[in-house]
């Protein structure tokens, strides 16, 4: 009976989904547009069953972001500061830390197809979405105890990442989706989680309203003091880091060289479709300079200026 409900609910979203607006992106990918972000259908499906199902624990620690600002470290850094430190395992050895924080809305609802089930997680779960702060279950939404942890980057290195990313199995860049097409898409805000700007903003507004809930992090800063980001990610986290060693211990099992030369990193994937040193790349500020041309640049910081104006926030 459980399964009949389940492929009928399915049923019900799929032709749900097909009425939305829809658009192409990198050629070929079909996104839809559902609640002003674009996604697909499986992401929209899991989105959907997340905001009408999931009731918070008031231990939970939801990390966010849009694709390619810094999740993975943020993930390590927070897995390892919530970890139990009497035991003091390397947990970041042993997994990549996708694998020890899930993304919510890559679980198959239906199928359950990711060893973690957010529903049976024990307290405190910590967790992570790229879903924009919109489409949050209201359970989270309206709790004051359920802590919340934003990470942004700027849109130009942003950009150049996710670029990367998507070409990640194409070894000659001669084969790499052409920039200029790529740089379209991310203004138009037609790629998985976009746009950008709008997403960034909902979040740093939600900061700014109830800093106790939501900690707004930038990528730049955690790359120019790392211990001061990680000893006030831990002071948020109720889980204050007075000795410098344990600071120190934890960025060093959180860095970059560290983590991309793991046997766990180096093959396997904890998400089907993405293998796992997929995400560590070059971990720089400013890897935009070796790629966009002065017009990308200039559109780019122009459309950035445009969308964040008054807000107080930069990037
Ligand atoms: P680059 O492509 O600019 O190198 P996400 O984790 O949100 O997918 O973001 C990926 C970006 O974060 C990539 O940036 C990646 O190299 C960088 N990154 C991944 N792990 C990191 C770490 N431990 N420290 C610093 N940067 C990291």
């Amino acid at each position: 009976d459980k399964e009949l409900a389940l492929h009928n609910e399915e049923d019900i979203d799929n032709k749900f989904i097909e009425k939305l607006p829809k658009a192409l992106f990198l050629d070929q990918i079909e996104l839809f547009e559902w609640e002003g972000f674009w996604s697909e259908p499986p992401t929209i499906k899991a989105a959907k069953m997340f905001k009408t199902t999931f009731q918070t624990d008031p231990n939970d620690v939801l990390l966010a972001s849009s694709m390619k600002t810094g999740s993975t470290w943020l993930k390590a850094i927070c897995a390892c500061i919530m970890q139990d430190n009497k035991e003091d395992e390397d947990l970041l050895n042993k997994d990549n830390p996708h694998f020890h924080v899930p993304t919510i809305e890559a679980i198959d609802y239906y199928t359950k197809t990711l060893a973690h089930d957010l529903y049976t997680m024990p307290s405190s779960r910590l967790f992570h979405t790229h879903l924009p702060y919109r489409v949050l279950p209201d359970s989270i939404k309206n709790s004051d105890n359920c802590k919340i942890i934003y990470i942004a980057r700027n849109p130009k290195d942003t950009l150049i990442s996710m670029w990367h990313f998507y070409n990640n199995n194409h070894e000659d860049p001669k084969n790499f989706f052409p920039l200029e097409k790529f740089f379209d898409y991310f203004c138009n805000g037609v790629h998985f989680y976009g746009p950008f700007f709008e997403h960034v903003l909902e979040y740093w507004q939600e900061s700014k309203k109830r800093p106790q809930k939501i900690l707004f992090l930038k990528y730049e800063d955690l790359k120019m003091d790392p211990k001061k980001e990680v000893r006030k990610i831990a002071l948020f986290l109720g889980k204050p880091l007075d000795n410098e060693e344990n600071v120190e211990k934890i960025l060093w099992r959180c860095s970059l060289d560290r983590l991309k030369n793991l046997e766990v990193n180096k093959s396997g994937s904890v998400i089907s479709t993405i293998q796992n040193s997929t995400y560590f790349r070059k971990g720089v500020v400013g890897d935009w300079k070796n790629h966009m041309t002065p017009e990308m640049e200039e559109k780019l910081d122009k459309l950035t200026s445009l969308k964040f104006q008054g807000s107080g926030l930069e990037l």
